[in-house]
């Protein structure tokens, strides 16, 4: 795994948006609009304000550029302005300009939900598969909402929320009991697919989950830990993030000497 230690989150922002710019141009001039994987929660959005920016400075074209969301609350009303269409809306249909009718969220209401998440699968492949996915960790290592215990090899699926992602969830809600039980997210096999993986961490509240994700072992216990397994995964974690590593002089030593035309991981 590529594992770059910036400063603070700004850095973070600044680093893993021209990363996705990067696989967008790089894209574009082979001829075709890039398929990006999109995250929820805090970690990405000065990613997207980044991202916005580059935009709005006419350094970065997206047009024609396809979304497809990890994860969705069940049971929630689509409208409801927590559940990931309506936070995928906000956060990056609007101020990305991305075509609403390219951008896809699992459909949590549905009325069956397995069939939902085997379309979302076909949706997927008939969009050519994912040429980036952008990650969040939870400080249990989950990525989506694969909690510990997930299959490595699970697909797009209807998941039990574990107890803690609820509680750091309910900041989002009026109340803790509003948080749903379910969700659909896409599998570690489904994120696995994704041709490039970003995976952006700040804050000392993540170090345990981003040392276990980058030096402990290959465990469903931390879900992140399969970017081990990914040919071109990429982390961007601030300075606190990184608290727990132990191999951080090599991980620095390595990015100031990365190889010449070194394109990836
Ligand atoms: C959200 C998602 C989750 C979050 C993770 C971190 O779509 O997939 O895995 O990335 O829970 O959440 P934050 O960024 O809020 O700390």
């Amino acid at each position: 795994m590529r594992v770059i230690i910036v400063d603070d989150a700004a850095a973070v922002a600044s680093v893993s948006a021209e990363q996705i710019a990067r696989s967008v141009r790089e894209l574009r001039a082979s001829g075709r609009a890039a398929v990006l994987g999109v995250a929820t929660g805090y970690s990405p959005l000065a990613t997207y304000a980044a991202l916005a920016g580059l935009v709005r400075a006419a350094e970065l074209d997206l047009s024609g550029v396809a979304a497809f969301a990890l994860d969705e609350y069940v049971g929630l009303d689509p409208r409801h302005p927590e559940s990931y269409h309506a936070v995928i809306h906000r956060t990056v249909t609007e101020p990305l300009g991305l075509d609403p009718g390219l951008v896809h969220v699992p459909d949590g209401a549905a009325a069956d939900i397995g069939a939902a998440c085997e379309g979302y699968e076909r949706d997927i492949v008939a969009a050519g598969g994912v040429d980036l996915q952008l990650l969040g960790i939870g400080a249990n290592g989950h990525i989506g909402f694969n909690e510990p215990t997930s299959s490595l090899a699970s697909r797009t699926r209807i998941k039990t929320l574990a107890p803690k992602t609820r509680e750091d969830n309910a900041r989002f809600f009026d109340s803790p009991g509003e948080v749903p039980m379910h969700c659909i997210t896409q599998g570690i096999g489904t994120i696995l697919d994704a041709r490039r993986l970003l995976l952006v961490a700040q804050g000392a509240g993540k170090a345990d989950a981003v040392a276990a994700m980058i030096e402990g072992p290959v465990t469903s216990m931390c879900p992140a830990s399969a970017l081990q397994l990914h040919p071109d995964a990429v982390a961007v974690i601030d300075r606190a993030a990184s608290a727990g590593l132990v191999l951080t002089d090599y991980y620095e030593h390595v990015e100031r000497n990365r190889p010449p035309g070194a394109v990836r991981a």
